[in-house]
């Protein structure tokens, strides 16, 4: 009986311990206050399992997008998107117009392929969790009319696809109507080509 108790004990310990060493802490409550070193540690820390839960599903986007172009120094606070840390990466149709950032004058060519990874921060746990991969994908002309042609989708952290409305994510977006409805990352943290 005591044995049994001390290998449960000892089990429970050790689960407890390789959730701790898992979870990404935070000792901030505001996303906004975070500095840049504090960014690159959470980051660093949840880089690994961002990629393995969006990929669980069979999103075909989760497994390469990383490969892709990052389109920014490290991911960054903008407040859109649910004051979430967000990083961008452009497939090879899309990278060499986005890394322009540029203002008008462009329509992104079909096929083009934006992936933005998403972080959290809980204030309850303390903690930086993943947050959706959001995607837009340019159509062929025609293909979205409501919507430049845009096509909206997200996976969530365990790989599902997550349930949007193609209007709620373009009613937003379509207020960048000069950059083809393109928001950008933050300038400070711009990779330009
Ligand atoms: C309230 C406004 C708003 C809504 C709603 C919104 N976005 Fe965004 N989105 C932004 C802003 C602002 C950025 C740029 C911020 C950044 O990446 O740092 C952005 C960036 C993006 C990017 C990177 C390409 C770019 O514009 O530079 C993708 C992909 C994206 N959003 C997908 C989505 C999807 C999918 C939805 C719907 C589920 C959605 N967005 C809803 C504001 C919004």
């Amino acid at each position: 009986m005591k044995l049994r108790l001390t290998l449960a004990a000892t089990a429970l310990i050790a689960f407890a311990t390789s959730v701790s060493a898992e979870t990404c802490a935070v000792d901030v409550e505001d996303p906004f206050d975070l500095e840049e070193a504090q960014i690159n540690e959470i980051y660093t820390c949840i880089k690994e399992k961002m990629v393995e839960g969006y990929s669980k599903g069979d999103d075909p986007v989760a497994p390469v997008y990383r490969e892709w172009a990052v389109t920014s120094t490290r991911p960054a606070v903008a407040g859109p998107h649910g004051n979430r840390l967000l990083q961008t990466f452009a497939n090879d149709v899309a990278a060499e117009q986005y890394l322009k950032f540029a203002d008008d004058g462009f329509v992104m060519p079909a096929g083009s392929v934006l992936a933005k990874e998403s972080i959290k921060i809980n204030k309850k746990k303390k903690a930086a969790v993943v947050g959706p991969l959001f995607i837009m994908t340019k159509g062929e002309t025609g293909a979205a009319p409501d919507a430049d042609d845009w096509i909206y989708s997200a996976v969530q952290p365990n790989g599902k696809p997550m349930k949007i409305k193609q209007s709620f994510c373009h009613d937003c977006h379509s207020g960048w109507s000069d950059s083809d409805s393109l928001a950008y990352p933050l300038e400070e943290v711009r990779v330009s080509n």
